[in-house]
């Protein structure tokens, strides 16, 4: 069974999803640590309540990315950590995480990439009138949302009208797949 951290800084849904299909073992992989740069996020509570340990940090007490990123890197090896796994972690991951973790970084975004990158998935798709939207699963590289595509789910939101449903809809895609592409991913490195 490999270990795997999960960054994240919101609510931590997808989070939890990974933590209880680990459980079940239908994931095959043991979450050893959850990283946040969101000491008051709803994750950090979550990863708590499970007693799955945390580095949570705040990049203010750090001179540059590199400096937290050796942090992180530390907490990491000191687990065994093999892959990685981005659940809503707003910031670029820097040369230090991706030199130590080469296609061992993935990134779940709500929305069928290269269309919407960025903030608020899901509002651009609205104000776009787009009728089609969806999730990508990722390797992440250097770029903001731009690594090799793993998996995408289409989702059509003609007949969805609020935020709400839509949100609604796309986690529960993501919740469903993500698990799914992390045991692929994790296979691939055996
Ligand atoms: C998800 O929609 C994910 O696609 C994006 O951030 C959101 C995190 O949601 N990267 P949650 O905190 O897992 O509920």
């Amino acid at each position: 069974m490999k270990n795997i951290c999960v960054f994240a800084s919101g609510t931590g849904s997808n989070f939890d999803s990974i933590v209880n299909e680990s459980k079940q073992g239908v994931l095959q992989a043991n979450v050893v640590l959850l990283v946040s740069d969101r000491p008051t996020s709803a994750v950090v509570s979550k990863a708590n309540h499970n007693q799955i340990d945390t580095f949570v940090f705040n990049p203010k007490d750090y001179s540059s990315k590199a400096e937290f990123e050796i942090a992180i890197l530390k907490e990491l090896y000191e687990r065994n950590v093999e892959l990685i796994v981005l659940a809503g972690y707003m910031r670029l991951i820097g040369d230090t995480l991706l030199k130590a973790y080469p296609k061992r970084i993935l990134n779940i975004h709500p929305s069928l990439l290269p269309h919407y990158k960025g903030k608020d998935a899901v509002g651009q798709a609205m104000k776009d009138h787009a009728t089609i939207t969806g999730v990508t699963i990722h390797f992440v590289d250097e770029g903001m949302d731009t690594g090799d595509i793993i998996m995408q789910e289409e989702l059509s939101i003609v007949s969805l009208n609020t935020r709400k449903e839509i949100e609604e809809k796309i986690h529960a895609i993501e919740h469903r797949i993500y698990p799914q592409v992390i045991n692929k991913v994790l296979e691939e490195l055996s």
